[in-house]
């Protein structure tokens, strides 16, 4: 177990969603949580709320996408607290469009954040984390272990975060540092709306979802027990046992939810 008391953590794209309510769950349980993301407004109306409770908080810019903005985020953690145990990578954005029509600077753009901005983190982050062995944290998704229609620049973004957690645990061996990978479903948050790419019938296809605060706890409890990997719904991991056994099966499940977007751009096929 993490005592996340008197510890520092960074949760990225703390400005919306799931990375805001993870930031004050941290903080409940008496870290000091530094967020950060490229809104500075709604940074500091939750580092004023988190605050307004007698918790700590600190706020800095940072795209996540640039090396040095990663760098200075770390710098900023140590000035503000004098340490870092937990960095907490969750800022994401997402691209909804078939492959065929999708455009690639979306794919380009889609991993920047996801996948490099993750990289760019750890690898500032790492040896301060070490030294206080901490615990690096990922947020990927449900299609970080499956792939769906009109998902493939995201769903890339996020299978390649598990082949970096993956390899970074085993050089972490022998060390208390561990990586844990949270792979939401459906959450009820604006990432859709703001999407570098929307196709708006696979849009529609969307489903209500978890609230930002079940994800954040859920979230907050792996990064305590410093789980390996976390899949949330229920539902999901069943359809990931399913996938083990019978992947064609669910090939076609999946693209049956997304038969509006399908029938409404089907894929042009090579002639
Ligand atoms: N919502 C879902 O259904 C769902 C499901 C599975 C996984 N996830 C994952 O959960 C994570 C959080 O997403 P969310 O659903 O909470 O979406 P959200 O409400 O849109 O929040 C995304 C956060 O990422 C930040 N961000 C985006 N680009 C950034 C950049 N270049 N540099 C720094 N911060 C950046 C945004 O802040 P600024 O715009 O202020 O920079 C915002 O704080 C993402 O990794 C997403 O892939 C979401």
């Amino acid at each position: 177990m993490l005592d996340l008391a008197g510890r520092t953590v960074v949760v990225t794209g703390a400005s919306a969603g799931i990375g805001a309510a993870a930031a004050e769950r941290f903080a409940e349980r008496a870290a000091h949580v530094i967020v950060a993301a490229r809104r500075q407004a709604e940074l500091e109306a939750l580092v004023a709320r988190i605050r307004a409770r007698g918790l700590s908080a600190h706020a800095t810019t940072c795209d996540v996408a640039s090396p040095e903005a990663n760098e200075a985020l770390v710098r900023f953690a140590l000035e503000k607290t004098g340490r870092l145990d937990v960095f907490v990578a969750n800022a994401g954005v997402t691209m909804v469009e078939l492959f065929a029509k999708a455009k690639l600077e979306s794919f380009e753009q889609v991993m920047r954040v996801n996948y490099f901005g993750t990289l760019y983190g750890f690898k500032a982050a790492l040896p301060h984390v070490l030294e206080r062995q901490g615990q690096l944290a990922i947020v990927s998704s449900f299609l970080g272990k499956r792939g769906a229609p009109t998902r493939s620049g995201y769903a890339a973004s996020k299978h390649a975060l598990h082949g970096l957690a993956s390899c970074l645990r085993t050089e972490l061996l022998g060390t208390e540092t561990g990586v844990t990978v949270y792979c939401p479903g459906f959450v009820d948050t604006e990432i859709g709306k703001k999407a570098v790419e929307r196709n708006e019938a696979a849009e529609a296809a969307r489903e209500k979802g978890w609230t930002p605060e079940q994800a954040a706890r859920v979230l907050v409890r792996a990064v305590e027990r410093r789980e390996r990997e976390v899949v949330t719904p229920f539902f999901l991991r069943m359809v990931l046992r399913l996938d083990f056994l019978a992947p064609g099966l669910v090939d076609r499940l999946i693209s049956r939810r997304f038969r509006k977007a399908l029938e409404a751009n089907p894929p042009s096929r090579p002639s």
